[in-house]
């Protein structure tokens, strides 16, 4: 690792508690969703602008270090492609040039809108893969940071040479264990938030913006447990 890499605090877009976001019907949302949603809170533009820069300060603080993508399923495939297409434009573009490699892992922990506490790895490659080489995990979101917290204890175990986490959201919750990431792209208020490939109950990946779920969007898609 070169450059800021030692740097601490990553710093972010920051939604208020208060922002409204923007009135659904200023953007194109699929008709199957349009009364389940309260507000689009991040626009998918604002997310690509966004995953954009992230991109560049990963790819300055690898140096020209190959890393290893490691895409947390299923809700950071979106922002997993578009990151390491932003990665790749840069490759071609610019001074530097970092290897990737890609890997995936499948985790559970979530039904309804709580954890169910400890995480389960239900798919994924051989993380022994990873052994000796720097990784990079990609997520969607950190809410309480429980799930993350017990995957980067799990990857102790298959010794890489170095880890580092980009998540697109970091949630604001009193509920949170601590834990900060590498690279955030947007701290949110302590919502349940959909779209984007974010889900509830496997529902509204196919949603292009990050919304905010209403209570008729969550009667219609919970899970009687
Ligand atoms: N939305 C979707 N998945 C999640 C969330 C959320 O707000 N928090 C943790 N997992
Ligand atoms: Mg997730």
């Amino acid at each position: 690792m070169t450059g800021n890499a030692s740097k601490t605090t990553a710093s972010f877009i920051q939604i208020s508690d208060d922002d409204k976001g923007y009135p659904l019907d200023q953007f194109c949302i699929p008709k199957h969703y349009e009364e389940d949603l309260e507000r689009v809170l991040i626009p998918e533009g604002l997310i690509n602008d966004r995953t954009e820069r992230l991109a560049r300060d990963i790819v300055a603080d690898f140096g020209n270090e190959p890393i290893v993508v490691l895409c947390v399923l299923k809700g950071g495939y979106k922002f997993f492609t578009d990151l390491v297409d932003k990665i790749k434009v840069l490759n071609r573009n610019s001074g530097h040039s970092v290897q990737l490699g890609i890997d995936f892992i499948r985790l559970k922990s979530y039904v309804n809108e709580s954890s169910s506490g400890k995480i389960e790895v239900i798919g994924g490659d051989n993380l022994e893969n990873l052994k000796g080489k720097n990784v990079l995990i990609v997520e969607d979101i950190i809410d309480t940071g429980r799930t993350m917290q017990q995957l980067l204890e799990l990857m102790t175990s298959v010794q890489p040479k170095c880890v580092k986490v980009a998540s697109l959201l970091l949630k604001r919750t009193p509920a949170s264990v601590g834990y900060i990431p590498n690279y955030i792209g947007f701290e949110v208020p302590n919502l349940f938030l959909v779209g984007y490939a974010l889900d509830y109950n496997e529902f509204f990946r196919d949603l292009s913006h990050i919304c905010v779920i209403n209570s008729t969007g969550k009667e219609k898609y919970s899970v009687k447990q």
